[in-house]
């Protein structure tokens, strides 16, 4: 069976102010595409000026999207906050989603935030998962 595993990041974004909005909404789109390539699916969003990406897919996969993000100047201080191996995806119906504000769960988001938790469950449960994985 092939591996599959799970993370959390946080990192802090440094978009211009007036772009958020449109800069994230290119991140999701690129991400979609290249994603579906490999098999990778998960969640980003943004919260001040955190961004909080939950990755899933297999290991080498997403070690190769990690360095990637590295050099991605839209945001810096990235910290991998936990990383699981799973049984199941749990977003596995897309390539890449930003949940609407109105699905994510943004107190529990912030809390978890400030906290730099890492319990990944809580991570998935606040970015509106399909299933606990
Ligand atoms: C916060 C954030 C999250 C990102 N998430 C992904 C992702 O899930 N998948 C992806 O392919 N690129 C993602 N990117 C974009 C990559 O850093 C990179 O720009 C993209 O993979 C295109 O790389 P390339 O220009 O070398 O082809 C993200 C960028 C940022 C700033």
């Amino acid at each position: 069976m092939n591996s599959l595993d799970q993370l959390v990041y946080c990192s802090r974004a440094r978009l211009g102010d007036t772009q958020a909005v449109e800069q994230i909404a290119d991140i999701v789109h690129v991400s979609t595409v290249r994603n579906a390539r490999v098999g990778i699916t998960g969640a980003l969003t943004l919260r001040g000026d955190v961004f909080v990406q939950l990755l899933e897919g297999s290991p080498t996969e997403l070690d190769i999207l990690m360095l990637h993000l590295h050099f991605d100047a839209r945001h810096e201080d990235i910290v991998v906050l936990a990383r699981e191996r799973i049984a199941q995806r749990a977003f596995p119906a897309w390539g890449m989603t930003a949940p609407r504000p109105d699905h994510l769960a943004t107190g529990d988001l912030d809390r978890l935030i400030a906290q730099r938790s890492t319990d990944i469950g809580s991570w998935r449960e606040a970015l509106g998962a399909a299933h606990a994985a």
